[in-house]
C-alpha cells in the first residue's frame, strides 16, 4: 500500500485521543472558570465514543500508519475503568502513551500500567504551592502531582517526562526550581511557549516567554540530536546531568514534520491542534460504515491536509474560533 501523504507530504505516523473534554482542574490557561463554569456545555455522555468505537478507529489509524498513540483530554483518568481501553489498544502493539495533571495517578498507575501503558507525560507548570494554586485554580496540591510521579515510577510508567507551559507574570520564576527538582531524576522537563489555542483564554503574544529567554536562564545546554522525524521538543543536555525540552511552537514552529491527528472524545478528526472544526467519524460509524468506508474518510481528510496554522500565526485572522484544548487533546 503506498504511504498516505498529506499536500505537504507529512506522512500520519501520531494519534492522539481526548477521552474526555471535562477536567479536574482550572488551569486559568486552559480551562478558565469564568467560561467552564457550571453551565458549561461539555460533551453529553451519547456523544462520548465508547471504549469499543476508540479502538475500532485506533486500529484504523493503525492500519494506516500511526506508530504512537497518546491518550488525553481534559483529563484522560476522569474516564471510568481507563485500564480497559488501555489493554484493547495495547494489543495494537504501537507505542501507547497518556498525558495527564497526575493528581490521579497514585489512584490508577498500578492498574494503567499491568493494562499496557508504556509511559507517562504529567503536566505541572510550578512547585511553589501558592503559584500551582494561582494556576491550576482548583483545590488539588504540587505534592498530589508529585505524589503521582512517584506512583508512575514505581510502576515502570516511563521515561516519564513533565510538561511546564511558561506564562509571563505567572511562573517563569518557577523554571530553575523545576529543572533542579526533576533533572537528579533522570525526568526531562519541556517547558511549553504558551500557545494560542481555543478562545477562552485570551492569549497575547506579551504572554509569551520565549524559548530564547528560557534558553538565556538556563547555562551551558547541549543540545541532544533529534530522536524521531517530527519530534515536538528540542532537546538539550544539562552540564549537571539530565536533560530539558523546549516546545517552542510560537516562535520556532514545527509544523513542516507535522504527523499527528487528533481524536477528540466526541469522535471528530482534526488534523491540526488550531484548526476551526473536525471530522465526524463517529455519527457514520453509528450508521455502520464499514472498516473500509471509514478508512476511505480518514485518507481522503489526510491527504488533503495542508495545515501549518504555527507557520502562518500571524497572518491568520483573530477572529478565526479554534477549537480548545481541553476537547481536542494537548
Ligand atoms: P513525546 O512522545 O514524549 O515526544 O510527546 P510529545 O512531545 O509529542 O507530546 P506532548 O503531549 O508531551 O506534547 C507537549 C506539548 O507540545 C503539548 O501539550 C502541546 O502543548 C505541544 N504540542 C504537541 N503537539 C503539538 C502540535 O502538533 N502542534 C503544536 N503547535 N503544539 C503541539
Ligand atoms: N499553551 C500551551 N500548552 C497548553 N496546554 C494547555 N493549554 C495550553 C496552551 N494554551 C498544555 C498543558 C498540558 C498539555 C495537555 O497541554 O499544560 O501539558
Ligand atoms: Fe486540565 Fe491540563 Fe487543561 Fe489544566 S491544562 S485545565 S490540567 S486539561
Ligand atoms: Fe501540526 Fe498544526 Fe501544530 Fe503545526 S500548528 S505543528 S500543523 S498541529
Amino acid at each position: 500500500m503506498a504511504e498516505l501523504l498529506d499536500t505537504r507530504g507529512r506522512p500520519l505516523r501520531d494519534l492522539r485521543i481526548s477521552v474526555t473534554d471535562r477536567c479536574n482542574m482550572r488551569c486559568r490557561y486552559c480551562m478558565p472558570r469564568e467560561v467552564f463554569g457550571p453551565d458549561f456545555p461539555f460533551l453529553p455522555r451519547a456523544d462520548i465514543m465508547s471504549y469499543e468505537e476508540i479502538d475500532r478507529l485506533a486500529s484504523l489509524f493503525v492500519s494506516l500508519g500511526v506508530e504512537k498513540i497518546r491518550l488525553s483530554g481534559g483529563e484522560p483518568l476522569l474516564r471510568r475503568d481507563l485500564h480497559e481501553l488501555i489493554s484493547m489498544l495495547a494489543l495494537h502493539g504501537v507505542e501507547l502513551a497518556m498525558t495527564t495533571n497526575g493528581v490521579l495517578l497514585p489512584r490508577y498507575a498500578p492498574a494503567l500500567s499491568a493494562a499496557g501503558l508504556d509511559r507517562v507525560t504529567v503536566s505541572l507548570d510550578a512547585l511553589d504551592e501558592a503559584t500551582f494554586a494561582a494556576i491550576t485554580d482548583s483545590g488539588h496540591t504540587v505534592a498530589a502531582v508529585l505524589a503521582g510521579i512517584e506512583a508512575a515510577e514505581s510502576v515502570g510508567l516511563g521515561p516519564i517526562k513533565v510538561n511546564t507551559v511558561v506564562k509571563r507574570g505567572a511562573n517563569e520564576g518557577e523554571i530553575l526550581d523545576l529543572v533542579e527538582r526533576f533533572s537528579s531524576r533522570d525526568i526531562a522537563t519541556r517547558f511549553i511557549e504558551y500557545m494560542d489555542v481555543g478562545t477562552t483564554n485570551g492569549w497575547a503574544m506579551d504572554d509569551v516567554v520565549t524559548a530564547d529567554e528560557i534558553r538565556s536562564l538556563l547555562t551551558d545546554l547541549e543540545p541532544i540530536p533529534s530522536q524521531y522525524p517530527g519530534e515536538v521538543a528540542k532537546r538539550y543536555r544539562l552540564p549537571q546531568g539530565g536533560e530539558v525540552g523546549l516546545i517552542t511552537s510560537v516562535t520556532e514552529p514545527f509544523c513542516g514534520d507535522c504527523t499527528r491527528a487528533r481524536l477528540s472524545a466526541d469522535g471528530h478528526l482534526y488534523t491540526c491542534l488550531f484548526a476551526t472544526s473536525g471530522l465526524d467519524l463517529l455519527t457514520p460509524m453509528r450508521e455502520g460504515a464499514t472498516d473500509a468506508e471509514l478508512v476511505a474518510m480518514i485518507e481522503s481528510c489526510w491527504s488533503e491536509r495542508d495545515d501549518r496554522y504555527s507557520e502562518i500565526r500571524a497572518e491568520a485572522s483573530p477572529s478565526r474560533v479554534r477549537v480548545e484544548m481541553s476537547y481536542i487533546g494537548g
